[in-house]
């Protein structure tokens, strides 16, 4: 599904492009990002009502700095340029840009121009958050200034004929006051677009998408239990029924009574066709005696891979395989800057299966960001508790469970796994903490039960505090709920006599142990 309607973003890579597509979502408007080389034709298909340039770290004079075709500021379609966007506007329509004498950075308060579109309803002084020493010293011919700033009398400019908008500040971060309002000014004032983008809107939409593209093909999903997975079936469902195919891999490193949740979920409160492979005696034979963490992680992809592709070929005639892949990811792998890769994706696991299996793909969560994705689950009726659930690791409980696996270990882990969620949602921790688990440490430590002296092993209490999972803090628990996790911990779960709490943040230390 393009734009319809939406604002296009070309990304320059700031740090706040996704910011900027969300900022706009929020207002209803349906935004997409694009890297600087989209063509003039790929632009007039998509039909944006509107562009931003975003900012980013170069200079405008930089070698090889990043820019556009300039027929872009001639399509007729109002363009924002934000920082670095202004400037490269500023430069391509013949205005200069310098290089600041005095750094401007941070918040920064600027005089706005009230009577022009961008500045409409805006308090004629307010703070705005900078980030870059480069602006434009003089504007473009058909340009005028529309705020300033102690350091600059173009902190803004605008040509009121072809719609071309630049600020030097970033609108789209809380730091710049009423910077949602000058952004909406630019979305609804100038670019006059519509609020249509809706989850019930996306789920019509995708409904009609996903109908008219696998028609009555076959499609296959692996349903993992998490928020992506379910959701994109749930949504298959709906589209297709019957011609959808789930399999869910019990992998033997599941948390307790997760098998049962998920049979459960999808035979009797969602209905569909699954597929529930037991396979946890092939991972655990694959991983006997098997210590490294990597070793352990390409022995789970690999054996995952064999047993999906095994049940799947059990189902005749299937052409597609689904796959939960949100935004974020799609913006990840077209990155053009060659920044350090993100998130460890979820589905990475299958990620060869499409081509080996000669299978066509079918992403329908592709335009969501992860707060998106829950939306639409809740209106389709997802349980709550499956739509707020933590995320869970591939491996599961084999990156938890410290060296070599054993079953009586994973059972151990799973206990302590269940007393800390049960705990954390009793004190309203689990929604407030990114992630909150158990790791077991098989290093024995002695202690004292009644009378007797206990031999037994470490439990880990993990919590960690998170926007996306790429750094973390751990979480400030209170005292008291150590306390009662730390009781019931021991009391309950044969075979652990210490618990400690993990106070590592990331970086230095990662999320999981392994
Ligand atoms: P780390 O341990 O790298 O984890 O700080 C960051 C986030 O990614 C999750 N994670 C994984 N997710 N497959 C996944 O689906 C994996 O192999 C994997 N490894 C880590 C982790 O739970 C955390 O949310």
């Amino acid at each position: 599904m393009l734009t319809r309607a939406g604002i296009l973003i070309i990304d320059f890579g700031s740090q706040y492009v996704q910011l900027i597509a969300r900022r706009i979502r929020e207002s209803k408007v349906h935004s997409v990002v694009f890297p600087p080389d989209i063509t003039i034709s790929k632009i007039r298909d998509l039909a944006p009502r509107g562009i931003i340039f975003s900012g980013g770290p170069s200079s405008v004079y930089d070698k090889g700095a990043p820019s556009v075709d300039p027929a872009i500021l001639g399509l007729g379609i109002p363009v924002l340029g934000i920082c670095y966007g202004m400037q490269l506007i500023g430069r391509i329509l013949g205005g200069k840009v310098i290089r600041s004498g005095k750094r401007e950075y941070g918040r920064t308060l600027v005089h706005f121009n009230t009577k022009s579109p961008l500045f409409a309803g805006v308090p004629a002084d307010g703070v705005t958050w900078m980030s870059h020493c480069d602006k434009v010293e003089r504007l473009p011919a058909g340009f005028s200034s529309i705020a300033k700033s102690d350091n600059t009398g173009n902190a803004a400019f605008f040509d009121s004929a072809r719609k071309i908008a630049g600020v030097q500040f970033h609108p789209e971060v809380v730091h710049t006051e009423k910077g949602d309002k000058i952004l909406n000014n630019f979305i609804f004032g100038v670019c006059k677009c519509e609020k249509t983008w809706t989850v019930k809107s996306f789920i019509a939409g995708k409904l009609e998408d996903i109908r008219k593209e696998v028609g009555d093909k076959k499609v296959i999903l692996g349903l993992s239990g998490g928020v992506d997975s379910t959701v994109a079936a749930v949504l298959l469902n709906k589209a297709i029924g019957n011609k959808l195919h789930c399999i869910f891999v019990d992998n033997g490193l599941l948390r307790k009574n997760e098998r049962e949740r998920v049979r459960r979920l999808f035979t009797e409160n969602i209905k569909l066709n699954l597929t529930v492979a037991a396979a946890e005696k092939q991972f655990l034979s694959a991983l006997k005696g098997v210590v490294s963490p990597e070793r352990k992680r390409k022995i789970i992809g690999k054996v995952f891979i064999d047993v999906f592709e095994e049940n799947a070929r059990k189902i005749r005639d299937v052409e597609y395989l689904a796959q939960g892949t949100l935004y974020p990811d799609v913006i990840e792998s077209k990155s053009f800057f060659g920044g350090p890769s993100k998130t460890i994706k979820s589905h990475h696991n299958v990620g060869g299966l499409p081509k080996k299996m000669g299978l066509k793909l079918v992403e329908p969560l592709r335009d969501l960001f992860k707060d998106e994705v829950r939306a639409v689950g809740r209106e389709l009726g997802i349980p709550e508790e499956m739509i707020n659930r933590q995320p869970f690791p591939g491996p599961g409980l084999a990156i938890r469970v410290i060296g070599d696996i054993r079953k009586d270990y994973l059972d151990i882990l799973r206990e302590i796994d269940w007393i800390i969620i049960d705990v954390a949602k009793k004190y309203g921790i689990y929604s407030k903490t990114w992630q909150m688990f158990g790791v077991l440490l098989p290093v024995k430590s002695v202690g004292v039960m009644g009378d007797t002296r206990t031999y037994e092993n470490t439990a880990v209490i993990r919590a960690v505090t998170s926007v996306d999972g790429m750094t973390a803090d751990w979480a400030r628990i209170p005292y008291d709920v150590l306390g009662e996790l730390s009781n019931t911990i021991i009391n309950q779960v044969k075979g652990v006599n210490r618990v400690v709490y993990d106070i590592s943040s990331k970086p230095p230390s990662t999320i999981e142990w392994e």
